[in-house]
């Protein structure tokens, strides 16, 4: 006998294909759906792990990578796989000592033409692990999921090495673009070639999708925006082949950039909840697709209320010419994992 559910339910396409095609803004049965820092400290799996190792040593051990990327698949079934790994850690093939305690810091930080002289090396040994990472992870997937890379913007990445820790304003970053612009476009250009080199060698590796991180865009005018962050990400852009997975552009915050970051020429730009989601469609949504937009802390939220928020964005999204479903920002460690399988499930349950 065939059971009610197989004869009622429409067999979709696999999840790796309904995530590229939303991303190249194709139709889809539902939005896919992965959150940003899906992997991490919310997850009692993940802090198992974490309990024998440091942050690092996790990153850089495949087989640790490959598992704790695979911990909420196996929990939700997510769309979308992303592998275990920090937009810094290529920097460390660059001599950046780097550690986490848990955010970033570093020993060395760029702040002058010496110290930019002293950046030299490649990113594709730090990074190696993670490629490996994506091999395993894939192997394992086959088509069940997207298995995505990424890699920092190179604003954000010059951020991260010219302070330490980092001030909310990125008082060393902004203050030098002011007074030595032409220091800055130089650290921007080699940090966009780190950049171009992460992905190329993920791309390799075998990513469906790539996401870049420009977390800390969102201090910078529009047109400031272009003059220093844009300009690199176009410069990490050119820098990819032609026939490039699809590539997602995220940016905290950045209502008032919204156009500056679809010119860059991304398939995806993901919107934190700060914006009106369908205000965002109706000013890019025809350009490329769009990704986000639910405020992480509504995670924390009764699943009724969840499922409430989920419509509304999705409702919002149908506006965009593709959507993935995802959170504005990175899943918090203060998150219940219940909260994140309501926010999957709910996604999920809208194709039905
Ligand atoms: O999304 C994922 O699950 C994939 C893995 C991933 C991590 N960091 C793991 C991580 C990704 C994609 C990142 C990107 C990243 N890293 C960004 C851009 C995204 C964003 O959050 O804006 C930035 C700015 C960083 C730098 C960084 N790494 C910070 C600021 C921190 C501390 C933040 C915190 O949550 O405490 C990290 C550490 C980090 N990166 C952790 C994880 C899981 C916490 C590590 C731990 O102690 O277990």
């Amino acid at each position: 006998m065939e059971s009610p559910v197989g004869e009622t339910r429409r067999p979709g396409p696999a999840a790796r294909e309904r995530f590229l095609r939303a991303a190249r803004g194709q139709p889809v049965d539902r939005p896919p759906v992965w959150l940003m820092r899906q992997a991490g400290r919310y997850l009692p799996e993940y802090r198992r792990v974490r309990e024998g190792s440091s942050f690092l040593e996790m990153c850089r051990d495949p087989d640790t990578a490959a598992e704790v990327s695979l911990q909420p698949y196996r929990r939700f079934g997510m769309d979308g796989v992303v592998v275990f790994s920090d937009i810094l850690l290529p920097l460390a093939g660059l001599g950046i000592e780097l550690d986490f305690d848990p955010g970033p810091r570093i020993a060395n930080p760029i702040r002058s033409r010496p110290d930019l002289a002293n950046l030299d090396g490649s990113a594709a040994g730090a990074i190696a692990p993670t490629c490996e990472a994506i091999r395993r992870i894939k192997a394992e997937l086959g088509d069940a999921a997207a298995v995505i890379g990424f890699a920092g913007a190179p604003w954000t990445l010059a951020a991260y090495v010219t302070e330490s820790p980092l001030s909310r304003e990125l008082t060393t970053l902004v203050g030098l673009s002011y007074r030595e612009p032409a220091l800055v476009d130089r650290l921007l250009d080699r940090l966009a070639e780190v950049a171009a080199e992460t992905l190329c060698e993920q791309i390799a590796a075998g990513a469906d999708a790539l996401q870049i991180f420009d977390t800390w865009a969102d201090v910078l005018s529009p047109e400031r925006f272009e003059r220093f962050a844009g300009r690199a990400l176009r410069r990490v852009v050119s820098l990819l082949p032609a026939d490039r997975p699809p590539l997602i552009l995220f940016a905290r915050g950045s209502t008032h950039l919204l156009e500056a970051l679809a010119d860059v020429g991304p398939e995806v730009v993901s919107v934190d909840w700060r914006i009106d989601f369908a205000e965002a469609a109706r000013r890019v949504g025809g350009r490329v697709s769009l990704q986000g937009n639910l405020d992480p802390l509504a995670l924390t939220a009764p699943r009724e209320r969840i499922e409430a928020e989920v419509a509304a964005m999705l409702a919002k999204g149908r506006a965009a010419r593709g959507h993935i479903a995802n959170l504005g920002h990175g899943v918090l460690p203060s998150v219940p994992p219940e909260g994140v399988g309501a926010f999957v499930q709910a996604v999920q349950r809208s194709g039905e």
